[in-house]
């Protein structure tokens, strides 16, 4: 007789459960309101998709740290290298002097990196400093001041990130004057943005005509340093932006000179199937920004692009104290290493074709289910209060976040209209952890479902 696979999900008390209460009303009196937190998990340990909190109750990880953790919660290879480097070089400073870490993993993202000749790397601190920094190559490459950003981008919180971020509520309210130079054009967004009755291949090219405009109408095209895309749009609800897109994006930039920046922070490292998503079209980017996954949640960023641009500043222009820090170095190395040997990008796809198996069940099920989308594991649901107007529906994703907590999952919203749901598991999560995932997130939906029925 076959055993029934063992659970991962083991929740013991109520939740949160009463430590956990007790550390949240001190987080709550002594942290920043603005700080969001998606779910009261308070987290103690955590290993591969499994995290527990500080009762004991064990929950299945759908948000990997916002795509951080590709390799899974503290991986034995990244945990080890860590501890190594940390005994031997806490920090010295890239500006002050070299250590092999940094170097071996510049190296190692030159190789990876899917453009062509002689590339070089900047290691930095976080995502939006990779796009920063681009921001400054750029420039400095070209002579040029202007950058072109899309609806629906995120790129970070910093002053010129969070301008070059869409979504004013809950990204930019309050927060302006902003940077000056960076216009914004639409990102093509099939499910909201194609115009009824249209194939998708004519609005792809409708969506570069939107582009071509904006350099007729919004900005003169040779005062463009840079293009910066996410190939799969994270915070913007996980929408891929076609080959075809890419491919005539590409072009045009060529033709004006303009650079073509791949933020892939959330979208790269394996998680839609490539070790990087720009892959999938081949367009071959000038420069590419990396982040999250690279270190399996210890901080750091890289910008890799073709040496002549990465080489245009002068030398000082670039750096910061701990960008390319030893410790943080080695977890990138162990982390990619780990990715390659176990071959993530394949169980990527795997992860994707099972999520989206629950999610076509799903949508046929709960009118409230607009839009669904896998792009490798990189997956979402967008809800609605009306298939056929597509309003967005901002109530259900909090209530499936809340209730998918409730059955012992960690989750977060996503999209321009905070009406997404996206799941990014570990790569390392296993077919039954998945599996025990996807019940516990259907569950969560109908619920939501129900409750929209009800109220409608
Ligand atoms: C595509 C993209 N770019 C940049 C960032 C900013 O990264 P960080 O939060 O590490 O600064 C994010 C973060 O979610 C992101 O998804």
């Amino acid at each position: 007789m076959t055993q029934p696979p063992a659970k991962t999900i083991d929740i013991k008390t109520e939740l949160p459960g009463p430590k956990a209460r007790a550390v949240l009303a001190r987080r709550d009196a002594s942290v920043v309101r603005g700080l969001y937190r998606s779910c009261p998990i308070v987290a103690e340990t955590a290993r591969g998709a499994a995290v527990t909190d500080v009762d004991g109750n064990t929950f299945i990880d759908l948000n990997a740290g916002i795509g951080a953790l590709n390799c899974g919660h503290c991986p034995d290879k990244v945990t080890d290298a860590i501890h190594k480097q940390a005994d031997k070089l806490l920090h010295l400073c890239a500006i002050v002097g070299t250590y092999e870490p940094y170097v071996e993993l510049c190296e190692k993202l030159n190789e990876l990196a899917p453009i062509k000749g002689e590339k070089k790397t900047l290691l930095c601190n976080t995502g939006v400093e990779a796009g920063e920094n681009a921001v400054k190559i750029a420039r400095y490459a070209t002579g040029r001041q202007a950058i072109i950003v899309f609806e629906g981008a995120f790129h970070g919180r910093s002053l010129l990130g969070m301008t070059m971020t869409s979504k004013y509520d809950l990204y930019k309210r309050g927060f302006g004057p902003f940077a000056p130079e960076v216009y914004r054009v639409p990102f093509p967004y099939e499910y909201r943005e194609k115009p009824e009755g249209m194939n998708s291949r004519d609005y792809d090219d409708y969506a570069i005509g939107q582009f071509k405009k904006a350099l007729v109408a919004q900005v003169d095209p040779t005062s463009v340093a840079a293009v910066i895309i996410e190939p799969v749009q994270g915070e913007g609800g996980f929408i891929t932006a076609s080959t075809r897109y890419l491919r005539k994006l590409r072009s045009i930039c060529r033709e004006h000179g303009i650079l073509f920046v791949a933020d892939e922070v959330q979208s790269g490292f394996c998680r839609t199937g490539k070790m990087f998503a720009i892959e999938s079209s081949g367009v071959e980017p000038d420069m590419l920004l990396t982040a999250k996954s690279i270190a399996s949640g210890m901080p750091i960023a890289a910008v890799t692009g073709k040496a002549e641009i990465m080489d245009a500043p002068h030398v000082g222009g670039l750096g910061s104290t701990y960008g390319g820090n030893p410790v943080a170095c080695a977890s990138a190395i162990a982390s990619i290493d780990t990715m390659i040997e176990h071959d993530l990008a394949t169980r990527a796809l795997e992860i994707g074709k099972i999520t989206m198996g629950y999610f076509m069940q799903w949508k046929d099920k709960h009118p409230i289910i607009g839009d669904i989308r896998c792009d490798g594991a990189m997956c979402a649901i967008e809800f609605v209060n009306d298939r056929k107007t597509k309003e967005p529906n901002k109530t259900a994703p909090a209530r499936v976040v809340e209730e998918g907590f409730q059955r012992g999952l960690i989750m977060i919203r996503a999209g321009l209209y905070s009406s997404c749901v996206r799941t990014l598991a570990p790569l390392t999560i296993t077919d039954d952890q998945l599996h025990e995932a996807m019940s516990a997130l259907g569950e969560a939906i109908a619920v939501a479902d129900g409750e929209h029925a009800k109220a409608a």
